[in-house]
């Protein structure tokens, strides 16, 4: 039996939302079919809306589903900019610590469309640069076509002062993009509150199946679309709905919403002993940020040993861990999230994240404690072999 602590690669599916899944493929029409059967599903996919909405806090008009969070993103962040370019805005705001899914986009803007993008510098409790976004936003103030921040990172928990950074940006009226893939579910927030013009969101990451996520746009924001066709979710998404997905994605945000608190806590408690236990077991290993962090996140670093042993080695064990996101391709470099937050090339090579769920038990945090220290020296002897 193998023991799961990647859970902030993709999650379990809920009991809940699958339930919700197979009662609603159950039904069968098109959603924008005019007959009954076509009413039928169409009113399966309004009501996840609704449901979805009122788990994110906001208006079901402002949830537009998408495949996942890097459809959102990249729908988000060259919607808003190409919505923008009624004059001459060509700056995007952001960091490097960022998810692939939006760093991508940005990078693909610069390259065919001429955007410049201007990054914050982040320090090592995961922090963008709230002095330099301030002088930013003071010097290039009219000509920023987007600010874009995740909320909580993906590969170290670092949570930021995100309302702190899209309200000012709000003042100078900049639309401001949050990638909420690892905030939502996990961190109580609604989002008529952020100040954010637009969030993205996944449902694999909260226990709902792989292949649905959404797009929070407020409906001051008109972003372009990307995907043209029958029009779709306010035209933004065109394509036959995916309604039994959809309902499976609201109810299991709506039940990952309902114990986020309690499950955070829970899972904040476990993931603290894992540290103490580890970081006393192994005085090498430290901790990669400190400061603000959501609870079901470590992420370590294992001085002179790869990451890619330490999977392998945990792998054979039967752990299933990760270094930081899932690699690309099955390639394993540095994580470009530590190098941008200051860490040398070696250090961040020799990182593994470990994310608690839904599911986690003592007996597994145990098991990963117990196996840990003869995997570290192994790891160690194969980096003096290479
Ligand atoms: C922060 C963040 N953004 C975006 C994504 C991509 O989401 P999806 O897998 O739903 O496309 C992920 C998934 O790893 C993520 O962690």
């Amino acid at each position: 039996m193998s023991v799961y602590l990647d859970h902030a690669a993709t999650t379990p599916v809920r009991p809940e939302s699958l339930n919700a899944y197979l009662e609603a493929q159950s039904h069968f029409g098109n959603p924008s079919s005019v007959h009954a059967q076509g009413r039928q599903t169409r009113e399966i996919l309004e009501q996840a809306r609704e449901v979805l909405a009122e788990a994110v806090g906001c208006h079901r008009s402002e949830v537009i589903f998408t495949s996942g969070g890097t459809e959102s993103d990249n729908q988000l962040i060259k919607g808003l900019y190409w919505s923008r370019q009624d004059r001459p805005r060509k700056y995007i705001l952001s960091a490097l610590t960022e998810h692939h899914a939006l760093l991508d986009p940005i990078h693909w803007l610069e390259k065919h469309e001429g955007a410049q993008p201007v990054w914050l510098t982040v320090d090592k409790t995961g922090q963008p640069d709230f002095a330099q976004f301030q002088q930013l936003i003071e010097e290039l103030g009219d000509e920023i076509a987007l600010v874009s921040l995740m909320w909580v990172n993906n590969e170290t928990g670092a949570l930021i002062d995100l309302q702190k950074f899209s309200a000012l940006a709000g003042q100078r009226n900049i639309p401001v993009h949050s990638d909420a893939v690892a905030t939502f579910g996990h961190l109580p927030f609604k989002f008529s509150e952020t100040g954010l013009t637009a969030m993205s969101i996944s449902g694999h990451k909260l226990g709902a199946p792989i292949g649905i996520g959404a797009s929070i746009i407020a409906r001051s924001a008109k972003p372009v679309s990307l995907i043209h066709g029958g029009g779709q979710e306010r035209g933004l998404r065109s394509g036959t709905m995916n309604y039994p997905l959809a309902m499976a994605f609201a109810q299991a945000a709506s039940a990952a919403v309902s114990d986020q608190v309690e499950r955070e806590h829970r899972l904040g408690a476990m993931r603290d002993r894992l540290e103490r236990e580890l970081l006393k077991t192994i005085p090498a290993v430290s901790k990669t940020i400190s400061g603000p962090r959501i609870e079901h996140t470590a992420s370590f670093l294992f001085p002179g040993a790869q990451s890619d042993s330490l999977l392998f080695l945990l792998d054979q064990k039967g752990l299933c861990v990760s270094a930081g996101s899932a690699c690309q391709a099955g390639v394993l470099g540095a994580s470009h999230v530590l190098l941008a937050m200051g860490y040398s090339e070696a250090e961040a090579s020799s990182v593994l994240r470990i994310s608690l769920g839904h599911s986690t038990t003592e007996a597994d945090v145990d098991t990963f404690l117990g196996v840990i220290e003869e995997v570290y020296s192994t790891a160690l002897r194969a980096g003096l072999n290479r």
